[in-house]
């Protein structure tokens, strides 16, 4: 793959690893102030990135939320927000969802070619439906994405997706958010799950910057593109 956008992930975990827990309310992991970091995280990018589970689940607006970033995204030509991302297999997903009805942005959805015709009757009049072949690829998506000019990717969970893209060794910086407490359920929602990752113990992610901001920490890491050389051992 030649082209790509830079690819961030953000995610707040508890500290034994589980990104929500099980009940129908959503567990609040992170804090205002760090809600505001990840605002102007936001404010940076051009698309932002979920699974079509987290828009079943949580409902969320992925819009910026201060208007001095929006306003100073307009006066760099940019929409007021990233455009909004999501794939899906099912194709179950509500027109409704704020994912689709929230901000005046471009909104995309990836499915396989067998779910575009129920993808477009339900989201072709609130979203740009892209059939990509047998299974959705993330290389295509990122190929495609890069095609329609974005360059800088914020890819905001939940586990399933945050487990392609480093598995696949498609990201390029972590930011992960921990949250000084446990949730303490073994069905709860993980922010990976099992998989084959190319930063294992020979090839660790480097530190770029550790963070408190109030009761959380936030850590950034680098990753190396597959094809970068060299270990840290
Ligand atoms: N703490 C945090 O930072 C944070 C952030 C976001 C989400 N979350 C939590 O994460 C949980 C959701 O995570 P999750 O792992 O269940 O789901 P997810 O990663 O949000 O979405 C998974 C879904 O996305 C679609 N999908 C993913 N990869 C695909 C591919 N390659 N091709 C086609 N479709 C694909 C599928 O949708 P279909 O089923 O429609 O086929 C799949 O079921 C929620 O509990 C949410 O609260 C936490």
């Amino acid at each position: 793959m030649t082209e790509r956008p830079y690819v961030l992930l953000s995610c707040a975990s508890s500290i034994d690893g589980h990104i929500d827990d099980n009940t129908e309310e959503r567990l609040l992991l992170s804090n205002d102030e760090d809600f505001d970091r990840v605002d102007e995280v936001r404010a940076t990018c051009d698309a932002i990135l979920v699974g079509a589970n987290t828009i079943r689940r949580d409902n969320p607006r992925l819009l910026v939320r201060a208007q001095d970033r929006r306003q100073n995204r307009v006066t760099r030509g940019l929409p007021e927000s990233p455009i909004k991302v999501t794939f899906t297999s099912s194709g179950d997903l509500d027109p409704e969802a704020k994912f689709f009805t929230a901000g005046d942005v471009e909104k995309i959805v990836y499915c396989p070619d067998a779910a575009l015709d129920k993808c477009r009757d339900r989201l072709g009049g609130v979203a740009t439906v892209v059939g990509v072949g047998e299974a959705v690829g993330l290389e295509t998506v990122l190929a495609d994405l890069a095609s329609r000019g974005i360059r800088r990717l914020m890819v905001e969970g939940g586990g399933t997706v945050h487990t392609q893209f480093l598995t696949e060794g498609l990201a390029d910086e972590l930011q992960l958010v921990i949250a000084p407490f446990f949730v303490g359920d073994a069905d709860a929602p993980r922010f990976v799950g099992p998989g084959s990752f190319p930063h294992h113990s020979g090839n660790r992610m480097t530190v770029a910057e550790v963070r408190q901001i109030g009761d959380v920490i936030l850590a950034r890491y680098l990753l190396r593109r597959p094809d970068e050389a060299g270990t840290d051992q």
